[in-house]
This record gives structure tokens, C-alpha cells and sequence, in this order.
């Protein structure tokens, strides 16, 4: 779905961010992408909805190749993007107008539009807010209203860009069973993350250092293994807990727990 070929970019002030990026995301992929500040995280997902195009090698999105300019409309609508700071990302007066916003800018009947906000609200369980000012929420409510504008597109994929770094445990909890939720029915995900302990639910951990992946694969296996250690990424508790628990043979790492949830259930079945 997403093919990214020896992708490189260079910021105009030289800083080379990707150097020679290879990714292929599949439709219906859960895909964590980890790695310290600075590691180009942010940079490559700016390119997958050709928010930049690459200095060097290509970029394309269910066929579209990023660089011609031509398919920038049709590729926004198929890659949708959250960020870190909702407060950057609204545009209307209200919740209802914000989530509006991207169907009325599709030309959409006014029908269609009201179906999709609705459904959007209803879905991120935002609804008894529509008529709220988005300033006036509270940080998740925020998150929550910049993921519905999102899906009010309709989006195949959905790009996170930390977006829970700004958020205290519960709503980061409550943003990431969304998450769950929409890759449950078919989203494609597309998630970049600093806590490690978010990745119970994805398929796929690509870890970066220096705008290059570095690790491509199975998140249990390696962070069992115990490869972005040394990578500059906060381990949580409970992974730490889990290597070490993995180490002394109490439990097989076939399943390796990365949530305290899991680690309880893996716990349980040993009594
Ligand atoms: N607009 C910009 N202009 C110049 N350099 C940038 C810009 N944005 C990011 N960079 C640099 O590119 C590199 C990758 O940044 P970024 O993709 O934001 O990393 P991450 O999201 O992993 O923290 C960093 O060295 C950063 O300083
Ligand atoms: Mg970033």
C-alpha cells in the first residue's frame, strides 16, 4: 500500500533527516516506528502524505507516486495525519465546524458532510461536545477531536505523529484503544511513539537512529532481544521487568509481555 524506496531528505539548511529509507507498509498493518529525538521519525511520515517530497529515491501511496504534484489531494485523502500539539491542528469556531472542515473542503454534499461529522464524533465519543469551543477542552478531548477531523476524511491510513506525548496515562490509554479500534476495522496505522509500552497492539516495531531504520520486525522479538536499548528510548518498568523474568527462564519469550496487563496475565497462567 505504502512502498518507500532508498528515500533520503535533506532540510534546506543541510540537515540530512532520512538517509536512504527503505519501508514497505501493507493495507491493514498496525506499525509502531520508535527512535530518540531527532531520528527522523516526524520527517518520514511528512512524506508519506507528501507533505514533503524526497531528495532522493521515491515515495507511493496506493499507486501514487509523492512527487508528482498532481496526485497531492487524492494521496491527503488516503494518508490522514494526527500530530503532537492538537491545539495546532483546529481551524473551526466549534468542535462540529472543526470536524467539518475536511468533508465541506471535499466538495461533499451537505448530507454526507453531517453523516461523516456525526459519525466521527460518535465514534471518538465526542458528540455531547459538538457545539464546544476546541480550546475549551481538556488535552484528550483535543487529541480526540483532532482524530475525528481526521476520520471525517475517511482516511485508508492513518499517520500518528506522538500524538499522546502531550497527555497524562488515561487519556493516552484512551487515545491508543481508539487506535486499536480503528485498525480493528481495517485503518491502516501508521504510529510513531516514544512510550514503549504503546506498542501491546501493534504488528510491526520499525525503530530508526540517525534518519535510517535500523531494526524492522516483530516488537516482542526485539525488544526481547533488547536491540534499541542503547538507542536513547526510555524502557518502561514492566519491558525491563519482563527481560529479566525472560532471562531467568520464568517465562518463554514466545509471548513477551509488553504491557503491565499482559505481564499480569503471563504471571497468572504460571501459578
Ligand atoms: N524544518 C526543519 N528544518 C531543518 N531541520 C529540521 C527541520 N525539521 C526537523 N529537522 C531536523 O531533521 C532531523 C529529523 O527531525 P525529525 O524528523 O523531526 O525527528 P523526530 O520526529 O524523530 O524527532 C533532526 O535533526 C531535526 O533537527
Ligand atoms: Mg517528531
Amino acid at each position: 500500500m505504502i512502498f518507500i524506496n532508498n528515500l533520503s531528505y535533506r532540510y534546506p539548511n543541510g540537515t540530512l533527516a532520512l538517509d536512504s529509507v527503505d519501508l514497505h507498509i501493507r493495507k491493514g498493518e498496525f506499525i509502531a516506528i520508535a527512535g530518540k529525538n531527532g531520528c527522523g521519525k516526524s520527517t518520514l511520515l511528512r512524506h508519506i502524505n507528501g507533505l514533503l517530497v524526497p531528495c532522493e529515491g521515491y515515495v507511493v501511496v496506493k499507486g501514487m507516486d509523492t512527487s508528482d504534484t498532481s496526485h497531492i489531494q487524492d494521496i491527503r485523502r488516503v494518508a490522514g495525519m494526527v500530530f503532537q500539539d492538537p491545539e495546532s491542528q483546529f481551524i473551526g469556531m466549534t468542535v462540529e465546524e472543526d470536524v467539518a472542515f475536511g468533508p465541506e473542503n471535499l466538495g461533499l454534499p451537505p448530507e454526507e458532510i453531517q453523516n461523516r461529522v456525526d459519525s466521527s464524533l460518535n465514534i471518538m465519543g465526542m458528540m455531547g461536545q459538538k457545539n464546544h469551543t476546541p480550546r475549551t477542552l481538556s488535552g484528550g478531548q483535543k487529541q480526540k477531536v483532532a482524530l475525528a477531523s481526521v476520520l471525517a476524511m475517511e482516511p485508508e491510513v492513518i499517520l500518528f505523529d506522538e500524538v499522546t506525548s502531550m497527555l497524562d496515562s488515561m487519556s493516552r490509554n484512551d487515545i491508543l484503544l481508539h487506535v486499536k479500534q480503528l485498525h480493528e476495522n481495517k485503518t491502516t496505522v501508521v504510529y510513531v511513539t516514544h512510550h514503549l509500552e504503546e506498542l501491546v497492539y501493534a504488528d510491526r516495531l520499525v525503530v530508526m537512529d540517525k534518519g535510517r531504520v535500523i531494526h524492522d520486525g516483530n516488537p516482542r522479538i526485539i525488544l526481547r532481544q533488547g536491540n534499541p536499548l542503547n538507542l536513547g528510548i526510555e524502557l518502561p518498568p514492566v519491558i525491563e521487568l519482563s527481560r529479566r523474568l525472560c532471562d531467568s527462564g520464568l517465562i518463554t519469550p514466545a509471548f513477551f509481555p509488553l504491557s503491565v496487563e499482559e505481564l499480569r496475565e503471563v504471571l497468572c497462567q504460571l501459578m
